[in-house]
């Protein structure tokens, strides 16, 4: 997804138009992120709060932060979340170091596949570090489907690097996050982490 797209006014239109299932995938997300009872959810590229809006109502007693490196998306979405449930909003990229936990929660929707595999893998090292033990992360993300003929969601070279589901499932394990996908639809993909309560000894 182009990334002269992330223009709150024009973003949600363009989403659910680029992304058919958009509503499906975060309605997903939050239902995934729906346990453990959470009162600190950390949010990375949280653009509008679409995923924040959906999964704060699940709920009542949490606050989130946001992370996003586009101050104008993060704007409209303060705007859309009651100020008493926003902790604080990060301008501030996704390679850039995570804000300190614990949190309950991490979640992400549509905005890993815009890093680098090896990103990708450091940003798993950091949810995992954040993530209280019991905590849970989610990820809703383009992949590259095993069935290339199934990917659907337009993706810009220079700004959408989608990796494979097994690759990246097999990134968080070696976080220390146990990962299970709970829904695909072509080219998307919503997988659920948790944080072991005991670490391996
Ligand atoms: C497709 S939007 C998804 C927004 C929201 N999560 C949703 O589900 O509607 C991708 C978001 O990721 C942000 N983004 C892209 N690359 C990023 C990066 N490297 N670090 C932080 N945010 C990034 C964009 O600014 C944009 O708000």
């Amino acid at each position: 997804m182009a990334q002269n797209h992330f223009q709150p006014d024009i973003y949600p239109e363009y989403v659910r138009l680029k992304v058919p299932e958009y509503d499906e995938l975060e309605e997903t997300v939050a239902e995934a992120a729906s346990t453990p009872a959470a009162a600190r959810i950390l949010d990375l590229g949280a653009g509008t709060g679409e995923t924040a809006r959906r999964v704060l109502k699940r709920h009542p007693g949490a606050s989130i932060v946001l992370v996003d490196s586009s101050a104008e998306m993060l704007a409209a979405a303060r705007e859309t979340l009651a100020e008493d449930r926003v902790e604080s909003v990060l301008v501030q990229k996704l390679e850039d170091p995570l804000p300190p936990g614990p949190f309950d929660l991490v979640v992400s929707a549509l905005a890993v596949h815009h890093l680098e595999s090896a990103d990708k893998q450091v940003l798993f090292e950091r949810i995992a570090r954040v993530l209280k033990p019991g905590g849970r992360f989610v990820l809703a993300d383009v992949i590259v489907p095993q069935d290339t003929e199934l990917a659907s969601t337009p993706v810009a070279s220079e700004f959408d690097r989608p990796d494979r589901l097994d690759d990246q499932l097999a990134w968080i394990s070696e976080a220390g996050l146990e990962p299970s996908v709970l829904w695909t639809n072509g080219d998307l993909a919503v997988i659920a982490a948790c944080r072991p309560e005991m670490e391996p000894a």
